[in-house]
C-alpha cells in the first residue's frame, strides 16, 4: 500500500482520495482554535475513543491552547466488517476520575450514532459537570440515533472511509489522507 497515488487498490476494491493532509490539518486548526476559545479558563479533559480517534486526537490537541487532560475509552463495534454490526462491547474503561470535570469526548467518525449514545449514556453517570462531542468526521446519511454533535470535522457521505486512524480490517489507519470507497 503506496500512498503515491490519487487511488488505492485495496482487496481488488477501488478507493479515491476524499479529503486530503491539507484539508484535515486546516480543518482540525480551525477546531482546535474553537474549542480554546469555548473552553477559555477552563482545563477539560479530553476522552479518545479507541482505537481509531488517536490519529486526530494527536493533531486537535496539538492546536489546543487552554490546559487540558488526556484518557481513552474503547470500544468495539465495528469488527473487521465495513458495515456497523449494530452492537458495542466496551473494551476498555476511563482511568480517571470525570466527576464534576469539563469532558470532551473525541470521535474519528460518528455513522449510526450508535457509539456516541452508548458512551454519553455511560459517562452521564460519572456526573460530570459538562459533556461535548468533537469528531472528525460525521455521515448525516446515516445517523439513526438522536445524538448531539458539538464540534464536527467534516460531514462525508455514507460510504466507507478509511486512514487517517480509520481502519479496514484494523489496518491503513497509517495512511495520511481519508479515502473512501468509489463505487
Ligand atoms: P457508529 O456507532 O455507527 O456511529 O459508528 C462509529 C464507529 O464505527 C466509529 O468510531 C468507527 O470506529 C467505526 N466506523 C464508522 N464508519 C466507518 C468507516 O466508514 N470506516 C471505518 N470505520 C468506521
Ligand atoms: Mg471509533
Amino acid at each position: 500500500m503506496l500512498e503515491t497515488d490519487k487511488k488505492l487498490i485495496i482487496n481488488g476494491e477501488e478507493f479515491e482520495i476524499l479529503l486530503t493532509e491539507e484539508q484535515i490539518h486546516n480543518r482540525i486548526a480551525e477546531l482546535g482554535r474553537q474549542i480554546s476559545d469555548d473552553y477559555a479558563g477552563k482545563t477539560p479533559v479530553f476522552i479518545g475513543v479507541l482505537n481509531g480517534a488517536f490519529i486526530f486526537m494527536s493533531d486537535l490537541l496539538k492546536n489546543v491552547t487552554v490546559d487540558c487532560e488526556v484518557d481513552f475509552f474503547k470500544l468495539s463495534s465495528y469488527g473487521d466488517a465495513k458495515i456497523s454490526s449494530g452492537k458495542v462491547k466496551l473494551l476498555k474503561e476511563l482511568n480517571c476520575d470525570v466527576n464534576e470535570r469539563e469532558i470532551i469526548i473525541v470521535e474519528d467518525i460518528v455513522d449510526s450514532g450508535l457509539s456516541i449514545k452508548y458512551i454519553e449514556n455511560i459517562f452521564s453517570e460519572y456526573n460530570p459537570a459538562s459533556m461535548r462531542v468533537v469528531t472528525l468526521l460525521r455521515k448525516p446519511q446515516s445517523l439513526k440515533y438522536d445524538v448531539k454533535i458539538d464540534y464536527i470535522g467534516f460531514d462525508i457521505p455514507g460510504k466507507f472511509v478509511i486512514g487517517y486512524g480509520l481502519d479496514y480490517e484494523q489496518k491503513y489507519r497509517n495512511l495520511k489522507s481519508v479515502y473512501v470507497l468509489s463505487k
